[in-house]
């Protein structure tokens, strides 16, 4: 049996069709940590632990290293900051500076700047913290799908929150790269931090 000549083109163009999308499929696939949760992140209005306001774009040309979480916390946060800091520290000095660590509150109330200061402080000298208004924390939070709620129980002062524990690595451009589940330890953050500063 002989196929006509237009048959056997049409089926030859589905052919190519089908090849191209598998291909840019697989692509996009490869490409895992980027593409899966690619709507994580974006921008944001803070204010440091001096009392200024920033944006997202004052970090632009720097990886950032972000974690949420609150000041009170009784070891949750102190463990992934820790985490943080010894990654830092593992860090040539060039790779340093090209990376900064940064703690954002989800409980503003009680994180103002001063009370950052001390914190963040405690842990890295570069690591910066930031707070703001809670609709400008809610909306960090928002952007980064980042869960916190206060826990039941407590008095205005000693109450805890619920909160996601996840670090978040931000390419120089302001784009999400990839994260860090809690429990990641410092060598398995160094070793993905190598892959990217130069
Ligand atoms: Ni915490």
């Amino acid at each position: 049996m002989k196929m006509p000549k237009t048959t056997l083109s049409i089926l030859l163009a589905v052919v190519v069709v089908v090849l191209v999308a598998v291909g840019a499929r697989l692509l996009v696939w490869s490409g895992g940590e980027h593409s899966t949760i690619a709507s994580i992140g974006g921008p944001f209005t803070l204010v440091n632990q001096d009392g200024r306001t920033v944006t997202d774009q004052d970090f632009r040309g720097r990886w950032m290293l972000i974690y949420f979480g609150y000041t009170f916390c009784p070891d949750v946060c102190p463990t992934s900051l820790s985490v943080a800091a010894q990654a830092m520290d593992k860090l040539a000095p060039a790779e340093q500076k090209q990376l900064v660590p940064v703690f954002v509150t989800v409980d503003p109330a009680r994180d103002t700047p001063p009370v950052m200061k001390d914190y963040v402080g405690a842990f890295h000298p570069a690591m910066v913290g930031l707070t703001g208004d809670e609709a400008q924390v809610q909306a960090a939070m928002k952007a980064y799908k980042v869960y916190g709620a206060k826990a039941k129980g407590g008095d205005a002062q000693s109450y805890t929150v619920d909160h996601s524990s996840i670090l978040y690595l931000v390419g120089p451009d302001g784009r999400f790269v990839q994260h860090f589940p809690h429990g990641t330890n410092a060598d398995e953050v160094v070793a993905a931090l190598k892959k990217h500063l130069k």
